[in-house]
């Protein structure tokens, strides 16, 4: 039987687990499965979407900095694609049009809820940041019916766009955005979306948000503690988780959009971690 063709564009993309994570899927779940990682040219996004569906391709995960783009490509979007203003999975309909989903935000909830088991109803979140990948997850988030939802972030007005943008999948539930310098009582669960980290900063929040039961979860990922999840400990954090999970589960997600099977993640995320 022939494969059947499945990759990742980014620019870089050398880095990129998700050849890794779909390969682990692919052998857990049978299928015949090529999974490879392409970097487009940053002026030739579009003409690699086209050239890979052409070529016979079957799906494409989309990461940095094409996400917005594979947006606006798109012919039709999911719901949650169209809420979260971009997109990390692409496929073609019954009609060849160009579909886009977005299956980042429900990763981080599988993990959050699924794998730690951290009630997010009733919960009161912090999340620090309002950019892309923040956007991207508020949908999912909201949709678990936390009690409150504070957005903080360096640009206040992001946030309050975000607000703005959410408010209507916010029915009950206290959705609200400031600056850095706000909050300061223990938070239920702080998610670290800003990508401060990447430039080795810290979001300057008060430590008084993490209480004894506060779960702190950074969206971003690293071999070693990530700064975020190392400030949190040594604030006191018991529970800090990194998005390794979410990575494996938007992954796990985008593969159940493709092929109709669920892999199990549990293995892949301990295979990943011991890599
Ligand atoms: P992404 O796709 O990772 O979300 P983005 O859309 O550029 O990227 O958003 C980056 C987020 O990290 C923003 O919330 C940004 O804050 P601003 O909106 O004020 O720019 C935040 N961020 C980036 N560097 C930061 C830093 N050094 N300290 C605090 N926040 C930072």
């Amino acid at each position: 039987m022939k494969n059947e063709l499945y990759a990742v564009v980014g620019n870089p993309i050398s880095h990129s687990k998700s050849p890794r994570i779909h390969s682990l899927f692919a052998r857990q779940t049978g299928g015949p499965i090529e999974y490879t990682a392409i970097q487009a040219p940053l002026e030739d996004f579009a003409g690699t979407v086209k050239h890979f569906f052409e070529g016979g391709g079957k799906g494409l995960n989309v990461t940095v900095p094409f996400k917005e783009q594979a947006w606006t490509l798109a012919e039709h979007r999911t719901p949650r694609a169209e809420m979260a203003g971009a997109a990390n999975t692409l496929y073609l309909d019954q009609d060849n049009d160009l579909v886009a989903d977005n299956t980042d935000g429900v990763g981080i909830v599988r993990d959050l809820h699924d794998n730690q088991k951290v009630p997010l109803k009733g919960a009161r979140i912090l999340v620090l940041g309002a950019g892309g990948a923040v956007r991207g997850v508020l949908g999912p988030l909201l949709a678990e019916q936390p009690a409150a939802l504070t957005i903080a972030n360096r640009t206040v007005a992001k946030a309050e766009a975000l607000v703005r943008l959410f408010a209507h999948s916010a029915e009950n539930i206290a959705l609200s955005a400031c600056g850095f310098d706000q909050p300061a009582q223990p938070y239920d669960v702080i998610i670290n979306g800003t990508s401060a980290s990447l430039q080795g900063d810290l979001p300057p929040i008060s430590a008084n948000v993490i209480g004894p039961d506060t779960v702190v979860y950074d969206m971003m990922y690293s071999l070693q503690t990530t700064t975020f999840n190392q400030w949190a400990k040594d604030n006191g954090a018991q529970r800090v988780y990194d998005g390794l999970g979410m990575l494996v589960e938007q992954a796990a997600e985008a593969f159940y959009v493709w092929r109709g099977v669920r892999p199990e993640t549990a293995p892949v995320i301990d295979e990943l971690r011991n890599d």
